[in-house]
């Protein structure tokens, strides 16, 4: 699904004929566990994603949709139920949400995901501010012929977005962190060495979405905000990660993480 594809364009025009006369302007993806906060979206309207011709999860904790609405008062396409690479689509489908929220003009992308914390500074439950990433997913959104080629990606999280938001949490109590998200492909957690690797090349955090999206949305020209959930760590000599432990964390810090959006949102421009 490359921009410009006949599949695009259909999910495009099917995304902009259920929306009606509805003008969101910001997308914000759901991560694991965090699904609670499309609750609190007022004036709803759902829309599976099968129901315009967008791939679908299989993911347990992700229903595949976008719920349109508002919250705090600014118009919100939120998508609950995010597409990985470890599913077995291709980076193309994996972004493609994202372009077709892009292509009804949304301005502003929202990534939230679970990830484990790979340094001693980070604990089960922290929110961290993504404020780069390290692509090792193996994939890249623009392969083929995806202009622009050479995208420049040294303020791809946006500094203005990130001080805003730290604004936001401080206004609502809210602790934040700050790190280099790595993206996977997943779907196995990481080996103790690759954990010792990931961490000597400066990432904070791992996780298995993200940073394609991220990629695709700044090349669509919108401005991106990443916040990960820390929900378990990988210490040495610490126990493995398991996929209940994940959503558990996610559930608990979930609603602090929507506090500060819900904060922030307004004050976006
Ligand atoms: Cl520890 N690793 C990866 N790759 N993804 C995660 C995670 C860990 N914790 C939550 N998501």
């Amino acid at each position: 699904m490359l921009p410009g594809s006949p599949e695009l364009n259909a999910a495009t025009d099917a995304l902009r004929d259920r929306l009606g006369d509805r003008r969101p302007r910001v997308m914000l993806t759901l991560g694991s566990g965090l699904g609670d906060l499309a609750d609190a979206v007022t004036d709803r309207l759902e829309i599976p994603f099968a129901d315009v011709g967008l791939p679908d999860t299989t993911v347990p904790g992700h229903a595949g949709r976008f719920v349109s609405g508002t919250l705090a008062g600014v118009e919100v396409l939120v998508q609950q139920g995010r597409v990985h690479l470890y599913e077995g689509l291709g980076v193309d489908r994996v972004v493609a949400a994202v372009r077709a929220a892009a292509g009804v003009g949304v301005g502003t992308y929202v990534a939230t995901n679970a990830a484990g914390g790979i340094v001693d500074t980070l604990n089960p439950g922290d929110l961290m501010v993504i404020n780069d990433h390290i692509n090792g997913s193996g994939q890249n959104a623009l392969t083929g012929i995806v202009p622009p080629h050479f995208l420049d990606q040294s303020d791809a999280y946006r500094s203005d977005l990130r001080a805003s938001f730290h604004a936001a949490a401080k206004e609502v109590d809210v602790t934040l962190r700050e790190g280099v998200y790595v993206g996977l492909a997943g779907p196995t957690y990481e080996t103790k060495a690759e954990v010792a690797m990931y961490r000597i090349v400066g990432g904070h955090a791992v996780g298995m979405s993200t940073v394609n999206e991220v990629i695709a949305a700044n090349a669509a020209g919108m401005q991106v905000l990443g916040c990960s959930l820390i929900t378990n760590v990988h210490r040495i000599g610490g126990t493995p990660t398991d996929h209940e432990e994940v959503m558990v964390e996610g559930r608990a810090a979930g609603p602090r993480l929507g506090r500060v959006i819900t904060a922030w949102l307004p004050t976006l421009r």
